[in-house]
């Protein structure tokens, strides 16, 4: 049965994004639903990053329609758009955080740019955040240094969580983590998912997080999206690339660098 409408929170049509004589996305259409945890998968340099800075307005589109909440950026006021990219939060790859603010002061960026609260409560807010992805009253007067490549994550979870948004936008969010703080972090996510009701886009090359968190999956390929649906859509796609990627061997753990033997009998 096809989801009605009213359940598509974004909707990309006949994407086309480029760079000098090249496009990049060609043509390419993809919903994502109220919700779910979509995880976005493909070779390095086909797109993913793209797609996602293309979704929220960082990267401008040479053909197509995106519409996020009933929301097209080609058309809607300043206001819309800005009421849009209110409900939204965002973890870039390279998602550094502010090394010359504390952790709290990262968390009230946002609120800082968008709403007008007291200094109290905007410190209560970033406070609550904080906890809500695990981290103490303690680390919240630490600077990014201090940190480790877990904890940065969930502090930029934490910002990205600031404005209570809708969707949330992950572009890689545990890689260079090991594999425990990635298997904790994928839960974390999970966890706020359902909380919160939020619906998650995720970029990952990440198996581990493919398997234990998201709804469906959506392949990219030349340019398009080549296999879309759950797990085991990708597990039984003839596609070239999505075979080699979900069958192969490091589909089998073998990722993790981990010998059989340590990881015991599958
Ligand atoms: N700002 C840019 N200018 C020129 N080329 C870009 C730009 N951003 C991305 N690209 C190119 O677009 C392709 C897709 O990049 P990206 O979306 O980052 O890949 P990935 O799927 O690994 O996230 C790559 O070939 C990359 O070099
Ligand atoms: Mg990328």
């Amino acid at each position: 049965m096809e989801p009605s409408d009213q359940q598509i929170i974004i909707s990309v049509r006949d994407l086309v994004v480029g760079f000098g004589d090249r496009n990049v996305l060609d043509h390419l259409s993809l919903d994502v639903r109220r919700g779910e945890i979509l995880g976005i998968v493909g070779a390095s340099g086909s797109g993913k990053s793209v797609l996602m800075r293309t979704i929220i307005g960082l990267v401008p589109k040479r053909e197509g329609q995106i519409t996020i909440l009933n929301t097209d950026r080609d058309t809607a006021s300043a206001e819309a758009i800005n009421a849009i990219e209110r409900h939204w939060g965002i973890l870039f790859q390279q998602g550094a955080l502010f090394s010359s603010l504390t952790v709290r002061q990262n968390v009230e960026f946002p609120m800082r740019e968008y709403l007008t609260l007291s200094d109290s409560l905007r410190t209560e807010v970033a406070m609550t955040k904080l906890g809500m992805v695990g981290l103490s009253a303690q680390d919240a007067e630490k600077y990014p240094s201090e940190l480790s490549g877990g904890m940065v994550k969930r502090v930029a979870l934490a910002r990205a969580l600031a404005l209570d948004p809708k969707i949330v936008f992950l572009d890689e969010p545990t890689s260079g983590l090991d594999p425990i703080s990635a298997g904790e972090f994928d839960a974390l996510i999970k966890t706020l998912q359902r909380t919160l009701g939020l619906t998650v886009f995720m970029v990952t090359h990440d198996l581990d997080s493919l398997h234990a968190i998201c709804d469906r999956i959506a392949a990219i390929a030349d340019g398009k999206v080549v296999v879309e649906g759950p797990m085991k859509t990708m597990l039984a796609s003839e596609h070239p690339w999505v075979k080699a990627y979900f069958q192969g061997a490091r589909a089998r753990g073998e990722i993790l660098g981990e010998p059989s033997s340590v990881s015991g009998p599958h």
